[in-house]
């Protein structure tokens, strides 16, 4: 007989009822946000598809320049007993830094269950323990209990941003957010795409990434034929830009989601998450901003991509 699984431990803050809710209401008012992109199976299917696909540039940039800096980490910070990994995914980026660190606990933190299991699984060989927190990082209550356990299981924890997850959490809030429930003892690590105009919107309009983008769409049964995914650069102010997607109906479109039936409109565009980048003085003020104090940096060969590591200032 097959030995049982080891069972995975997850807590969760945020129901899957809850999210489907969510979902309906974000299609309704017609904006898909960042955390609809890696729900569904679909999704997460296409999600780890994109972090395998060598079309996309960053998550080679990302885990090179982690693997790079790892081992320094592990130097410069030697009480660390735990690693918290916030917007997770499915767990490769954390990974290397597991592998850098003597066995750490491993706390996951991320919205979507199918990312976090994978995340956990990836984890455990590394790891002391594994545990895992399904949750919308968005809600102060959240990262508060998040923090919470983290604190109660360890003395001096990590917490990880890593895949321009930063961009996600809104950097001009989240640092500080993170700052106010850090202990002296606790350090993060954020990593972040430097913007390169065109080059930057070229890294990002290919088939898998449209597959992943495309995914929330195709899994209440639409297809690319029924309109059209666009992809934009829109360059910002004070050192952060944008490439921004949203798909234009090319006819109405009736849709049930969680006992709901919506329709998209002909022409009206849904729009969806933007990607945001930075201009490279720009990342590091963010994260100083929010009461950091960034101890190490390094950047991928090409200079596409930061890494930041800091303490409390
Ligand atoms: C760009 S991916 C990066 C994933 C992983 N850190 C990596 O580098 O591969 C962003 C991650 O943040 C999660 N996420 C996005 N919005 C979130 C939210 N509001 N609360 C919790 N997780 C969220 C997504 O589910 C996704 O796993």
């Amino acid at each position: 007989m097959a030995p049982v699984p080891k069972p995975l431990p997850i807590s969760v803050l945020l129901p899957e009822h809850d999210i489907a809710t969510q979902f309906a209401d974000a299609l309704a008012r017609g904006y898909l946000g960042e955390q609809f992109f890696y729900w569904l199976p679909l999704s997460v299917e296409a999600w780890v598809a994109l972090c395998r696909s060598p079309e996309y540039r960053n998550a080679d940039r990302a885990l090179t320049l982690l693997s790079r800096a790892a081992p320094r980490l592990a130097e410069l910070w030697p009480a660390a007993d735990t690693l918290c990994g916030l917007g997770c995914g499915e767990g490769s980026k954390d990974r290397v830094l597991l592998g850098a660190f003597p066995p750490l606990l491993y706390i996951g933190g991320d919205f979507s269950q199918g990312l976090l299991e994978l995340a956990l699984a990836c984890a455990a060989p590394a790891a002391r323990a594994v545990h895992g927190f399904k949750l919308d990082i968005s809600s102060d209550q959240h990262l508060e209990a998040l923090a919470a356990a983290v604190c109660q299981s360890g003395r001096s924890a990590v917490y990880a941003m890593l895949g321009n997850t930063l961009g996600a959490f809104d950097p001009d809030r989240f640092p500080a957010r993170l700052h106010r429930l850090m202990r002296p003892e606790d350090r993060a690590v954020f990593d972040g795409e430097i913007f390169a105009g065109d080059e930057t919107l070229r890294g990002y309009d290919h088939p898998t990434n449209r597959r992943f983008a495309f995914a929330p769409l195709a899994s209440l049964g639409l297809t690319e034929s029924d309109g059209e995914l666009r992809f934009e650069l829109r360059p910002g102010s004070s050192g952060l830009h944008e490439v921004v997607k949203y798909f234009v109906p090319g006819r109405d479109l009736d849709l049930k989601i969680a006992g709901r039936e919506l329709r998209l409109r002909q022409g009206e565009p849904l729009r969806m998450s933007s990607s945001l980048k930075y201009d490279e003085p720009a990342f590091v003020e963010r994260i100083e901003r929010g009461g950091l104090r960034v101890e190490f940096s390094d950047k991928s060969d090409d200079g596409r991509f930061l890494l930041a590591a800091a303490a409390p200032a």
